[in-house]
């Protein structure tokens, strides 16, 4: 028989300790951190669900591989180990270690980028708009457009609308197009999946117009998931396997080994042209390090080589799928409205629909995080307007497409009772919603003004 309790497919050998403050305590610490749960220390929060990048608890195999590390300047063996699993796993021949993804897209972007160029993504992250933006080109976000509506569902909500691929070719020309970039899964459209159904698609209009197709891969071993358990044909097919085959699609992919390396710091790009590979090696060597370490010590490189094939492991992928959807299916069992079907690493919360009272300039998705860091010590992202939003000739704000919050999971580091816990604290939530008041701004920098921005209760 097999049982229906997902369980953790580890045991805890070390131990960190989790501060349980009072709801006094937490009242203080969120006014200290001017109601921008950025502004938190750690120590002052109990269940930290900002991000799931570098926030891996790394396995047994991967701290002896730490001890293994070869901080050799030149041909390190642990580089070696790292070079021949990213080889094995993308296919591609060139590998550029970086100290992190964003690092990997500013070899890339800023190399073919530049005035004039532009580039197409199901949906472009933040670091990786910015980078392009950066060179002077522009970034076209076209994800389908199931992706807008959260509560519809769809199997593959993370694909690239394939229509408006060809109506952007046709628009600004085969030749001005730097690369078409499928992001999977589609962190910023919600962490949902891209089938290989759409990857095949685009792969095949990129090389009909001899346009470069790059993948995002740093969540790719869960999108694998969801294509061997919701595709046709895959059923048989290994995760790795089907990574594999998405990777053959493509002309190269840059990789945040945050993520689905299971590592605390790292990153790499990944190409199969040889001239591509040297131009954006010199800049590696200039910004990055050696071309055999890139950002890198001896030791991380171990742990990603170790990483890149632990992720695979039925068990744990099994489980991480599965223990994200048991978060949205209990948050969905209680009515919280959330972005369905559940993404891979995160459950996108709607908190302008939780909020329908909450004027939008007053930034519901920021008194949801603030509520739930009150109540509970769990710190989430607003992704909405206060990230996103805009202002127009008058000072008035241009609210972002959605206003969402964003639970993400950490890997391998909270068990069921703390997501458990999570539940509880949406659970009284909801019982207080009708009373909430909204946060005007009292100090924003230009730039990136969540993470540093200041706030107070509107009224
Ligand atoms: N691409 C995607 C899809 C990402 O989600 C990230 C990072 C990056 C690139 C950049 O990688 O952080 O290693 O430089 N996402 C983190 C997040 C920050 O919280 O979603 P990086």
């Amino acid at each position: 028989m097999t049982f229906k309790t997902i369980i953790e497919p580890f045991r805890i050998k070390t131990v960190e300790r989790i501060r349980l403050t009072t709801p006094e305590e937490r009242e203080a610490f969120l006014q200290n951190a001017h109601y921008n749960p950025f502004l938190l220390h750690s120590t002052e929060v109990i269940i930290d669900l900002l991000t799931d990048s570098g926030t891996s608890a790394m396995s047994s195999e991967q701290w002896a591989g730490i001890m293994r590390g070869d901080e050799s300047y030149a041909g390190a063996t642990s580089w070696l180990r790292m070079e021949k699993a990213v080889q094995d796993l993308t296919g591609c021949p060139y590998i550029l270690p970086t100290h992190q993804g964003r690092a990997a897209e500013h070899l890339l972007y800023s190399r073919i980028g530049g005035p004039g160029k532009v580039f197409i993504s199901n949906t472009h992250f933040d670091t990786t708009r910015a980078n392009i933006e950066f060179s002077g080109a522009m970034a076209i976000d076209c994800p389908i457009p199931e992706n807008s509506n959260p509560s519809l569902l769809h199997p593959f909500k993370g694909n690239l609308d394939i229509g408006k691929l060809e109506e952007n070719i046709t628009l600004h020309g085969a030749a001005n197009i730097a690369a078409v970039i499928l992001t999977v899964t589609n962190n910023s459209g919600g962490g949902q999946p891209v089938s290989m159904e759409n990857a095949r698609a685009v792969s095949n209009i990129c090389k009909k117009h001899g346009i470069r197709f790059i993948l995002d891969a740093c969540r790719i071993a869960e999108n694998a998931w969801f294509i061997k358990h919701q595709e046709a044909g895959f059923e048989n097919v290994s995760y790795r396997e089907i990574a594999q085959q998405m990777f053959a699609l493509s002309d190269g992919c840059i990789m945040s080994a945050k993520k689905d390396a299971l590592v605390n710091m790292g990153g790499f790009l990944a190409l199969r042209d040889l001239d591509l590979a040297v131009i954006c090696r010199t800049v590696l060597i200039v910004t990055e390090g050696f071309s055999t370490y890139g950002g890198l010590s001896g030791r991380d490189m171990e742990a990603i080589a170790i990483g890149l094939e632990e992720v695979f492991d039925t068990d744990y992928l099994n489980y991480r799928i599965k223990s994200t959807a048991y978060l949205a299916d209990k948050l969905h069992a209680l009515g919280i409205p959330i972005m369905r079907p559940a993404g891979g690493h995160a459950v996108y919360v709607d908190a302008r629909a939780f909020y329908p009272d909450i004027p939008l300039d007053q930034y519901p998705g920021q008194v949801m995080a603030c509520e739930l860091y009150r109540l509970g010590g769990i710190r989430c992202c607003e992704i909405g307007s206060v990230m996103f939003g805009k202002y127009d000739a008058e000072g008035q704000l241009i609210p972002a497409k959605m206003d969402l919050v964003r639970l993400a999971i950490p890997r391998r580091v909270y068990t069921q009772s703390h997501v458990d816990y999570v539940v509880e604290a949406f659970g009284e939530l909801a019982k207080s919603r009708d009373q909430k008041d909204g946060f005007r701004i009292a100090y924003e920098p230009p730039f990136l003004r969540h993470f540093t921005a200041r706030f107070e209760p509107a009224s």
